[in-house]
C-alpha cells in the first residue's frame, strides 16, 4: 500500500533512460500511483549513444519498469509541439483511466541549439524552447485541470523549471526565458485552481545527471577529441565541485519531491517553486 493508491498521474517527457521523467513515473509507481507516460518520437540521430547501446525503446521501456512495479502503465506518443496532439494525449490518458490526478510537465526541447548568444540565436530555436518549454506547460495544464474541475476530486500539478527559472546563464536566452515563464504560469495557474482544490507547483533542479543527448556537448565532445560518455564524465565531476553537498542532483533527487508535491500531506502548498540543487541558489 502507497500513499498514491487509487491516484493517475501523466508524466510528459518521461521515455530517457536517465531522465527526470522515467525517475518520477518510478517514484510515483512505487508509491502506488498509476502512469500515463508520454513522449515524442525521437529520431536516432537525437538518441544519446547509451541509449541506443542498451536498446532502450522511450516510453515502451518505462512501461515495462512500472508494470514490473505492479502498476499499471498507459503508453501515449505526443509531440509537444502540436495542441491538437496535447489535447489528444489528455483525452486518451483521462478515456483510459477515468480521470488524472497529478500531471507532471517535465518534458523540455533538446539543449544546445540555443547556447548562443543571442545575436546569434535563431527564431526557430526561440520558437521551439517557447512551444515545448512553455506553451505546451500551459495546454497540458489547461486540458488536465478542466478535466480535474468536471471529477471535483481536487488534484495536483507539478511543472518542473529549472535553477533557470530564477537565474540566468551566458548563451540561455530562450530556455532561461522559458523557464522564467513557467514560473509566472505556476503562481497563476495555482490562483486560478485552488477554488478547486488543485495545487500547482514548481521543482527548479539545478544540475541534474541526466546524460542526455545536447547537441552542445555532442559538438564540444567532438572538439576536445573525446567520447560524449568521456565528456560528459567531466562535466558531472566539475559541476558537482561547485555545489555545497559536493555532487549535482540524480534524477531520483528531483522525483522524491515531485512524489511529495502529488501527496495528501503537500495539500496547503501552491504556487511556490522549490530548488533541489545541493544549495546552489537560495531564492
Ligand atoms: N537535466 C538537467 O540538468 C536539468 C536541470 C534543471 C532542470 N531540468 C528540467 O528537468 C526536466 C527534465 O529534464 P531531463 O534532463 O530529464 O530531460 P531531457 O532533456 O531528457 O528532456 C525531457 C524529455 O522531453 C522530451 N521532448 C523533447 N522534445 C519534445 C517534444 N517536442 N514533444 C514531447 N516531448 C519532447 C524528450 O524526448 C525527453 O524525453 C526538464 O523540464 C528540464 O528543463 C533538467
Amino acid at each position: 500500500m502507497g500513499n498514491l493508491d487509487g491516484k493517475v498521474a501523466l508524466i510528459t517527457g518521461a521515455g530517457g533512460m536517465k531522465g527526470i521523467g522515467r525517475a518520477c513515473a518510478m517514484k510515483l509507481a512505487s508509491q502506488g500511483a498509476d502512469i500515463a507516460i508520454s513522449d515524442f518520437k525521437r529520431e536516432p540521430k537525437d538518441l544519446p549513444p547509451q541509449e541506443i547501446k542498451a536498446q532502450w525503446r522511450s516510453i515502451d521501456s518505462v512501461a515495462e519498469e512500472v508494470e514490473a512495479l505492479g502498476r499499471r502503465c498507459f503508453k501515449v506518443w505526443c509531440d509537444l509541439t502540436d495542441a491538437a496532439q496535447i489535447e489528444d494525449m489528455v483525452s486518451r490518458a483521462v478515456g483510459h483511466y477515468g480521470h488524472i490526478d497529478i500531471l507532471v510537465n517535465n518534458a523540455r526541447a533538446i539543449i544546445g541549439r540555443d547556447r548562443v548568444p543571442i545575436t546569434e540565436l535563431r527564431e526557430e530555436v526561440w520558437q521551439r524552447f517557447l512551444a515545448i518549454n512553455t506553451t505546451a506547460v500551459y495546454l497540458s495544464t489547461k486540458f488536465v485541470a478542466k478535466s480535474m474541475i468536471e471529477k471535483g476530486k481536487g488534484g495536483r500539478i507539478i511543472n518542473i523549471a529549472s535553477d533557470a527559472s530564477k537565474r540566468a546563464k551566458p548563451m540561455t536566452a530562450a530556455y532561461t526565458t522559458s523557464k522564467f515563464a513557467v514560473i509566472g504560469l505556476t503562481q497563476a495557474s495555482a490562483l486560478d485552481l485552488a477554488p478547486h482544490r488543485i495545487t500547482v507547483n514548481a521543482v527548479c533542479p539545478g544540475s541534474v545527471n541526466t546524460d542526455r543527448l545536447n547537441y552542445w556537448e555532442e559538438a564540444q565532445a567532438k572538439t576536445q577529441g573525446v567520447s560524449l560518455k568521456e565528456f560528459r564524465a567531466r562535466i558531472v565531476a566539475d559541476a558537482g565541485k561547485a555545489v555545497p553537498l559536493g555532487r549535482i542532483a540524480e534524477p531520483e533527487d528531483v522525483a522524491k519531491l515531485v512524489a511529495f508535491l502529488a501527496s495528501e500531506d503537500a495539500a496547503f502548498i501552491t504556487g511556490q517553486a522549490y530548488n533541489v540543487n545541493g544549495g546552489t541558489l537560495f531564492h
